[in-house]
């Protein structure tokens, strides 16, 4: 399968930011391991601190291109009306993530703009989310 991995912002910090939080690993170690165990997959990756580079990026595989979406939307999930509409708009899946357990934070972190227009969400279960994500959509294939 093609499946596309779009972080938002601030996710390009991983293994820096917010270890006890976000843990110690960037993403970019973490998609080697990930692609050497869907080795018979073509998994790839997108990064941007900006709300409409994501949306551009939606519309760009979302007709075809790819077969599935793992997005970890950041801080956009609990403000961005305008990704929900992309995800609504566009024809692949779209599988919402997060690695920590947003419903055990913060209130505003609770909401997500974003859930209603997915297929569904993984959180809580750090960089392993990403996997689950990818498990979860080969298996509903
Ligand atoms: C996050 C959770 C968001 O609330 C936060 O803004 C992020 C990361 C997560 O993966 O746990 O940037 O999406």
């Amino acid at each position: 399968m093609k499946i596309l991995i779009i972080n938002g912002p601030n996710l390009n910090l991983l293994g820096r930011r917010e270890e006890s939080i976000y843990g110690k690993k960037d993403f970019e170690t973490y998609l080697s391991e990930l692609k050497d165990k869907y080795i018979e997959d073509d998994i790839t990756y997108y990064q941007s601190n900006h709300e409409g580079e994501i949306i551009d990026m939606l519309h760009n595989v979302g007709f075809g291109e790819v077969d599935a979406i793992v997005l970890n939307a950041g801080a956009y999930t609990h403000t961005s009306i305008a990704i929900s509409d992309a995800i609504r708009a566009i024809k692949a899946p779209v599988i919402e993530v997060h690695i920590s357990n947003v419903n055990a934070r913060e209130d505003y972190r609770k909401v997500s703009y974003i859930a209603a227009s997915c297929v569904g969400t993984i959180a809580g279960f750090g960089l392993d989310s990403y996997r689950l994500a990818i498990e979860a959509v080969k298996t509903k294939k």
